[in-house]
């Protein structure tokens, strides 16, 4: 090993650059490009800086680095590198470019405003903003220390306005919101862009949202999980227990009964399969919101499963996604979809039920994902209107009512054009 890389910055750049080879092939293989500046920024930030008292070898994992708890919960996290890679990216897809762009960051740490400070370059500007001063202290003195002194850092809530009056080309937040306050809109310029990680049906995208007039359209979307949005704007998921480590997410107004759905879970099971055969790389991340769509409109109750793994290991539940996997509770019955079954390198794509209809109900769960493979697989369409606007002026979509908005949620098949 020659001299100059044992040294720390020689093996911190040595462990950034393959981290940043990482996520360019992570990239590649979801059908991603990473543009060339935001590639170029990640090279050159060092991350140890944004997180004191962590290993180096740890600093430039490809994971988030937590800096905050309240009890259980993480408050606050240096965001995973791949993450804030994808988010950095929609951002300037969706702005063509982020030279010279005023940004607004909400949720700070310095890592994520430090690489916006590389990518908006001396004309630019960039303000971060978060509600926890021990974060904004923290991030004042990383960025002090990493020679990114011109970030301006503002300790507030950013449900309400930042800096009053100025406006931002782009708002990048980065802590899981349930809605959209109007004032997030208010402070983009005319065809501003925000990207946000939004929660809908129980389910978080990072989602860049260019500004229209009143409102926002969406222009690419990502999965993502986040800490929670704080503040004004805070919304907790509330999770309902049905069987040993078998929970229910529940989101915006739903409602369940607990004993009704553990009881229907010890019912048998019956199975439903689409009679697909795809390829591993296959991407699904569109079909649950697909299923969202549908089953919102058809069963009583659309619901998230999520499950431990000793629940699943003892086979209470076989989920695709032991996180989050889109379930309905209907009449009775209840049913999710099913953890993929694979012959040989292809896989199929089913659904399991319990309950008087298991076996209707598991049918038409797969005939949705059959009708979405059919469709081409589509990917939605997510529009924000401001609360107050009236039924006859959304656009055609699933609606989801909010705070402080209406958001509208579009799959555009060759049959709805
Ligand atoms: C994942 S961390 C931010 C990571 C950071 N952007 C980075 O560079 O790695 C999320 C932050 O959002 C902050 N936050 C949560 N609710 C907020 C609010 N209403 N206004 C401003 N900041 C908020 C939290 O305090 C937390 O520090």
């Amino acid at each position: 090993m020659s001299v100059g890389t044992s040294s720390r910055a020689g093996r911190s750049e040595e462990l950034r650059n393959a981290l940043v080879d990482t996520i360019v092939a992570d990239h590649a293989a979801k059908g991603l490009a990473m543009p060339a500046d935001v590639e170029r920024a990640m090279r050159k930030v060092p991350r140890e800086a944004f997180t004191p008292g962590v290993p180096l070898e740890r600093a430039y994992e490809n994971t988030a680095v937590i800096t905050n708890r309240r009890g259980e919960e993480t408050t606050s996290s240096v965001s995973a590198p791949y993450l804030i890679a994808e988010m950095l990216g929609q951002a300037a897809d969706a702005l063509g470019g982020l030279e010279g762009r005023d940004v607004l960051e909400i949720g700070s740490g310095g890592y994520n405003a430090s690489l916006l400070s590389e990518l908006v370059g001396p004309a630019g500007s960039v303000t971060t903003v978060d509600i926890d001063s021990a974060v904004t202290d923290r991030a004042v003195a990383c960025l002090e220390s990493a020679g990114y002194s011109d970030v301006t850092v503002v300790c507030a809530d950013a449900e309400h306005p930042v800096e009053p009056g100025r406006r931002y080309d782009l708002i990048i937040v980065t802590a899981g919101a349930w809605d959209i306050p109007s004032v997030w809109r208010e402070q983009l310029t005319g065809d501003g862009v925000l990207v946000v990680p939004l929660r809908t049906f129980g389910m978080t995208r990072s989602w860049a949202l260019r500004r229209s007039g009143d409102r926002l359209v969406s222009r690419s979307h990502r999965q993502c999980g986040f800490v929670s949005m704080q503040g004004d704007g805070g919304h907790r998921m509330r999770y309902v227990d049905v069987a040993a480590g078998v929970h229910l997410r529940l989101d915006e107004n739903q409602q369940i009964i607990p004993d009704v759905v553990a009881d229907v879970l010890t019912q048998p099971r019956r199975e439903a399969w689409a009679g697909v055969s795809l390829p591993p790389r296959t991407v699904l991340a569109d079909l649950d919101l697909w299923l969202a769509v549908r089953l919102t409109r058809e069963a009583e109750e659309f619901l998230m499963l999520t499950a431990q793994e000793a629940a699943v290991e003892s086979g209470i539940v076989a989920p695709s996604w032991r996180f989050g996997t889109p379930a309905a509770f209907d009449g009775g019955t209840f049913s999710y979809r099913s953890a993929l079954r694979w012959t040989g390198r292809l896989f199929d794509l089913g659904a399991y039920a319990h309950g008087p209809e298991a076996a209707a109900s598991a049918g038409r769960m797969v005939e949705h994902m059959r009708a979405w493979l059919d469709a081409g697989s589509p990917s939605p369409v997510l529009q924000v209107l401001p609360a107050r606007t009236p039924d006859g002026d959304l656009p055609d979509g699933t609606v989801l009512d909010k705070r402080h908005s209406r958001i509208v949620l579009t799959f555009h098949t060759s049959s709805s054009r």
